[in-house]
């Protein structure tokens, strides 16, 4: 069997670690992380014990950015949203002066125009579904997409399942025992935030959600593509949470 080199850009962050593990775990790679020089991720010890390969660098040595994307067929990113932005492109540049044959931006966004329609409409009905996604199936859901010819140059919709946010409110009700005191907001707040911020944020996030608009459509999911990658419920979730 083939071995496919893949080189994590952010493989020690909150996404990033799990999508090592989920490569690791899936088989047929071969992983390494990228980090920088100075980085004190704790993570990074754990993924390199687990048998991810660690290749630090200084990010704006393009020289070295060339060097550690030697030999690699895939570069992952999952850069935090604001080291993307500002590192992608020379890293993009340095994954082809390389040779590495693709490159999955740090694009991981939520449907923005489903959970809008979640929160501007009815919202004091709360009775729109939006998707919920947990981290450890989205990572299997890219180790196993990475394998597939027709992942490339696509964009795939995933969830872990769709809820509203009254059954959000009533699971979380049922599992913790503890009646919660609801607020109805016309706009989730944390939409108010993104948009209040510096203009290039604001940018950023208007160009992105255009984007994403354009090239996926709203409620575009791809789970079925992949039916071996398992799905987290609610409830399983919330039990782990409050049995913790
Ligand atoms: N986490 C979530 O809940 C969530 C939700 C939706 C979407 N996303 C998306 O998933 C992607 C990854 O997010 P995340 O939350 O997993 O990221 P994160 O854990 O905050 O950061 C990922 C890694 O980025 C590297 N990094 C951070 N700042 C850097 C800088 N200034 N220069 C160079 N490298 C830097 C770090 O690696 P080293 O220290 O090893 O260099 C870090 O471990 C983003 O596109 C984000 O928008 C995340």
């Amino acid at each position: 069997m083939t071995v496919i080199n893949v080189v994590v850009a952010g493989g020690s962050g909150i996404l990033g670690s799990r999508v090592v593990r989920a490569l690791l775990a899936e088989g047929g790679y071969q992983v390494s992380v990228l980090s920088r020089t100075d980085s004190k991720n704790e993570n990074l010890d754990r993924l390199s014990k687990q048998g991810a390969g660690i290749i630090a660098v200084d990010y704006c040595r393009y020289d070295d950015l060339v060097r550690a994307l030697q030999g690699a067929d895939i570069l992952v990113c999952v850069l935090s949203h604001d080291a993307a932005t500002k590192l992608q492109p020379a890293l993009f540049r340095a994954a082809k002066e390389a040779g590495v044959r693709r490159v999955v931006p740090s694009d991981y966004v939520p449907d923005v125009a489903e959970l809008q329609a979640a929160t501007y409409e009815n919202p004091a009905d709360g009775d729109k579904p939006f998707s919920a996604i947990h981290e450890d199936d989205l990572a299997r859901f890219i180790a196993v997409s990475l394998k597939d010819p027709h992942s490339k140059n696509a964009s795939f919709g995933f969830e872990s399942c769709a809820i509203t946010f009254l059954q959000l409110t009533a699971a979380v009700e049922r599992h913790s025992g503890v009646a919660l005191s609801v607020t109805h907001l016309l706009v989730d707040p944390s939409f108010s935030i993104a948009y209040s911020t510096a203009d290039d944020v604001h940018a950023a996030y208007t160009f992105g959600h255009e984007v994403e608009m354009e090239v996926q459509g709203t409620s575009r999911i791809d789970n079925d593509r992949y039916p071996s990658v398992q799905t987290t419920s609610l409830d399983a979730y919330l039990a782990d949470i409050f049995n913790k």
